[in-house]
């Protein structure tokens, strides 16, 4: 297949065959992990978790729900100020459930934060995060992370979910978009 670089690509970083190699590595992690505990639920987190998690959630050999969550960080310029808005909870009751995170990236940290207290806080059965990228160079608060896609030094990626300015989501890999798309 013919893989399309658009002109604000820098590069590739995660092609397809990488992403999906780890994805499904991931899902047999999560399936042996959960193999006895019903009632798993998958929360995908709006918008840039969608891919991820549909590919992870087809992957798994466990019963599971799916829901989704969305959320707004209010952003000076670049720069994240921490404060995290609920715009979307999720459909149904989470309450002695076992809820398990899904994320695509982590970067500040303030989102997972954020999300880990407000779940918490509804007395899930268990609770714990799946995060397909991080950047540890980025974190501002520390959270902890069960399954963990790929560590990344700090670039703007796109693809595979992620955008920027809500563009290059759907590209099928993860690449690195060139600095003057942002600078
Ligand atoms: C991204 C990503 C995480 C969050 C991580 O969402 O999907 O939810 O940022 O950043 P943090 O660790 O610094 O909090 P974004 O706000 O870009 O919205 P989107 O998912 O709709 O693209």
């Amino acid at each position: 297949m013919n893989t399309i670089i658009p002109n604000a690509i820098e590069r590739v970083l995660l092609d397809e065959e990488t992403i999906a190699v780890r994805v499904h590595e991931l899902a047999v992690q999560i399936s042996t992990d959960y193999v006895k505990s019903d009632n798993l639920v998958l929360i995908g987190v709006l918008k840039g978790a969608f891919i991820f998690m549909a590919d992870l959630a087809r992957c798994l050999t466990v019963p599971h729900h799916v829901d989704f969550i969305a959320l707004s960080s209010y952003n000076r310029g670049t720069v994240s100020t921490g404060a995290v808005r609920l715009i979307m909870d999720t459909r149904a009751s989470v309450t002695g459930r076992h809820l398990l995170i899904v994320e695509d990236i982590l970067d500040t940290g303030y989102t997972l934060d954020y999300l880990l207290r407000t779940f918490r806080a509804r007395n899930p059965a268990s609770l714990r995060t799946c995060v397909l990228i991080s950047k540890p160079d980025r974190r501002q608060v520390e959270v902890p992370v069960d399954y963990l896609g790929f560590e990344i030094p700090n670039e703007w990626v796109v693809g595979y979910g992620l955008d920027y300015s809500d563009r290059f989501r759907t590209l099928p890999y993860i690449g690195v978009l060139k600095r003057e798309m942002y600078k």
